[in-house]
């Protein structure tokens, strides 16, 4: 009786899931019982919790003994946060240009960070050691912001996977010059589920020297880190994140979250699993007559071009986004609670609206 009455008070039917986005996912029933875990009693603000202080001790084991974790409240804020540690005020981000910082931040790199970005067109969302030198130049022109970071994100915008060795020839690159690297890791869990190596492979192991750790698309209620793998690439990091309001009162709730994800293998089963449902859906579109999938599918993304009547008969069956609405090229994303029966279905969906 009180089931029914809690089901009939909700104002979402829980079993319905779209392709919109895994921020569309809800919370990893572990995620949700490590928060409540640690609710009740008192702990001190502002990070200086027992829950923040042994996520230290899991943040070391996974990018290494330099390592220091600084929570924030969301991904874009980590990004900010980051960068502008990392450079001075005359300094430049180089990054592509499908790159999240540049075009699903609202600026806030340029307006609250005061960075400059200096973008490079891209294939497939990679940054390579040719590309970044299109604009890796002038670090003694006045004229010019100096190009003092480099940003990539693993795994990148259209769901396509760095390796190790790509990061490594980035990180290379970037050092001889002078440049630091950071790495936007929102998805860095799919990334490192995708290639099937731990996620120090391609981050400390190459030489990135800060990293922006994703938690929300993972399972997270909410909450990502700025991880400072080299602790001279940054100043001020405490400071930059208070001044960029992103210093969580309560942090000990993102903190315990992000020990559930990464204590133990919850981070990496969230991952395989929207990577597997991601593959079957890859795999199942491409039996669908006349619909071409636009990149390696290496995550938990599906890029497709399709007419666009049948864009819009779909979209009233599943939510999912247009990606670049004139080529009529759309997203599909896939998240750690994505069924087999949901890809079937969207699958068997987009048959029919071809065939109409
Ligand atoms: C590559 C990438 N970076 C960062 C973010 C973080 O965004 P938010 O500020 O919405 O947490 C996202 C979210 O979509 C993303 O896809």
């Amino acid at each position: 009786m009180t089931e029914r009455r809690t089901d009939a008070q909700r104002r979402h039917d829980p079993t319905v899931r779209g392709f919109a986005s895994d921020n569309y996912a809800g919370v990893h029933p572990e995620v949700l019982a490590a928060i409540a875990q640690a609710n009740g009693g008192h702990q001190v603000a502002y990070g200086e919790d027992q829950y923040t202080e042994h996520l230290q001790r899991v943040i070391r084991s996974h990018f290494g003994q330099t390592a220091e974790a600084f929570p924030v409240f969301n991904g874009t804020g980590a990004n900010v946060v980051a960068l502008q540690a990392m450079t001075d005020r005359w300094g430049a981000v180089i990054c592509a240009e499908s790159a999240h910082i540049h075009v699903d931040e609202c600026g806030a790199p340029e307006r609250v960070g005061g960075l400059k970005l200096l973008t490079v067109p891209t294939e497939d969302g990679k940054l390579t050691p040719e590309l970044i030198d299109r604009q890796a130049y002038g670090w003694d022109d006045e004229h010019r912001a100096m190009p003092q970071v480099v940003s990539i994100t693993q795994n990148t915008e259209l769901g396509t996977v760095y390796t190790p060795d790509e990061v490594r020839a980035i990180c290379e690159h970037a050092h001889e010059r002078n440049m630091l690297v950071h790495l936007d890791g929102s998805r860095i869990a799919n990334a490192a589920a995708s290639l099937d190596v731990p996620m120090r492979a391609f981050t400390n192991a190459v030489g990135v020297d800060v990293l922006s750790l994703g938690g929300t698309k993972n399972g997270a209620l909410f909450g990502e880190a700025v991880v400072v793998i080299n602790p001279d690439a940054v100043r001020a990091m405490k400071h930059v994140r208070k001044m960029s309001m992103q210093l969580a009162s309560k942090m000990r709730f993102i903190s315990a979250q992000f020990e559930a994800l990464l204590a133990r293998d919850l981070w990496l089963r969230n991952a395989r699993h929207a990577n597997t449902m991601a593959k079957r859906l890859a795999a199942g579109v491409r039996t669908v007559d006349g619909v071409e999938i636009l990149y390696p599918v290496q995550a938990n993304a599906v890029f497709a071009r399709l007419p666009h009547d049948v864009t819009e008969r779909l979209q009233k069956r599943y939510r999912f986004y247009f990606w670049d609405e004139a080529a009529g090229d759309v997203r599909w994303m896939c998240s750690f609670d994505t069924t087999v029966e949901d890809v079937d279905g969207l699958v068997e969906a987009l048959r029919e609206e071809m065939r109409r």
